[in-house]
């Protein structure tokens, strides 16, 4: 049974993609420091897997620390060697990712961010451990209006939280690009992950104000806002409202673990992959069709548009399904109705429950 380190496992997409990997038979080890998760996390995620088979591996264990800290991350590597074990791959989340916040403290994101996945792959290297999937973002592209985004096309973040993601995948593929040839790195860059698992066990818990589309969504339809600010209709969209690839978070999740799975029965190997559906939906597309599928309103009204936001942002993610066997991914239905049904099952995210 193979070893996977998840760092920030205890996240949204973090906590989706062990499920996943238990599932998939892997034994997990769990890096996070808990400062933006709650740690009844780790429970939901044991409990969603004896929901879905009650004789279930729950191979889980959970180190709780921050990646700058060295000392902690060695003594991870160490005692899961001292059980004659090892790690054998890395996803690795764990890091700042509030857009805002990173213009008000690019420090603190450099910081935890880049010294953070320095320290994690030195030690990797350390442990002889040479896969890693990384969680970066679209956010790393220079969005062109209504053309979809390769993994060729040009570069560009425009906030430090970007700036963080971007220099990260430059160290991986220098990395890649060393002399000692048995690296095999991926990152996988995020259109807009929504949704939850269908069990409503699990799902996106923002600790401070969200500000994604998503959970305001959510948000009105319980009435915790009054109305949804849509920034901006004057868009050169079809009606006027910025177009987005958004991707069901059992998908990207499904999507770390393949990739994963690819690196370790693969030769030496830098990757770097959208992960979108290739669909764009338009924020009163989204609106609409959350309505209509969970049957609530959603008031809304038009405010101007929203610094630093662009019109087109999609994936077109021919490499992904060249590479990795995926026949279909969930539909916006599916990541409203699932999406919904955690909010509403769960109004205070992990707090209540
Ligand atoms: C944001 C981040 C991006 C990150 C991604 C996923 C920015 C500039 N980019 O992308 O780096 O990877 O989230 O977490 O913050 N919208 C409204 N009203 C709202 C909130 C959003 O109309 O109250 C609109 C936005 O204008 C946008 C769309 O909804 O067109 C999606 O917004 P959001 O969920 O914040 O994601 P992105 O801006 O695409």
């Amino acid at each position: 049974m193979k070893n996977i380190l998840v760092t920030g496992g205890a996240g949204f997409i973090g906590s989706h993609t062990c499920l996943n990997l238990l599932e998939r038979n892997f034994r997990v080890v769990i890096i996070d420091s808990f400062d933006n998760s709650s740690k009844k996390v780790i429970d939901k995620i044991k409990e969603t897997c004896k929901s879905i088979d009650k004789n279930h591996n729950l191979n889980l264990e959970v180190f709780i620390g921050n990646l700058c800290d060295r000392d902690f991350v060695t003594d991870v590597f160490k005692e899961i060697t001292k059980q004659n074990r090892q790690i054998d791959g890395v996803i690795h989340f764990a890091g700042f990712k509030a857009v805002a916040e990173s213009i008000i403290k690019p420090l603190s994101y450099w910081r935890n961010n880049v010294i953070g996945t320095l320290n994690l792959v030195e030690i990797m290297d350390d442990f002889n451990c040479k896969n890693l999937v990384f969680s970066s973002s679209a956010t790393v592209y220079q969005p062109m209006d209504n053309l979809k985004l390769k993994e060729i096309s040009k570069l560009g973040p425009i906030n430090p939280y970007g700036n963080t993601k971007y220099t990260i995948e430059i160290l991986l593929k220098d990395l890649f690009k060393s002399s000692v040839k048995n690296w095999k790195l991926a990152s996988l860059r995020y259109f807009n992950p929504i949704g939850a698992h269908s069990s409503g066990l699990l799902g996106e818990d923002p600790k401070d104000t969200p500000n994604n589309i998503f959970p305001l969504i959510a948000n009105t339809a319980l009435g915790i806002q009054k109305e949804l600010k849509i920034y901006g209709n004057d868009w050169p969209t079809p009606d006027g409202t910025p177009v987005r690839d958004y991707i069901h978070v059992m998908d990207l999740a499904l999507c770390h673990v393949k990739v994963l799975e690819l690196l370790m029965n693969s030769e030496s190997e830098y990757l770097n992959l959208n992960v979108g559906t290739g669909i764009g939906t338009s924020v009163l597309d989204l609106v609409k069709t959350f309505e209509r599928v969970n049957n609530v309103k959603i008031p809304f009204v038009f405010d101007k548009r929203r610094v630093g936001d662009a019109s087109y942002v999609v994936a077109d993610n021919s490499l992904l399904m060249s590479k990795m066997n995926i026949n279909y991914f969930r539909s916006i239905e599916d990541m409203c109705r699932d999406g919904w049904n955690w909010k509403k099952l769960n109004p205070k995210g992990y707090k209540e429950t």
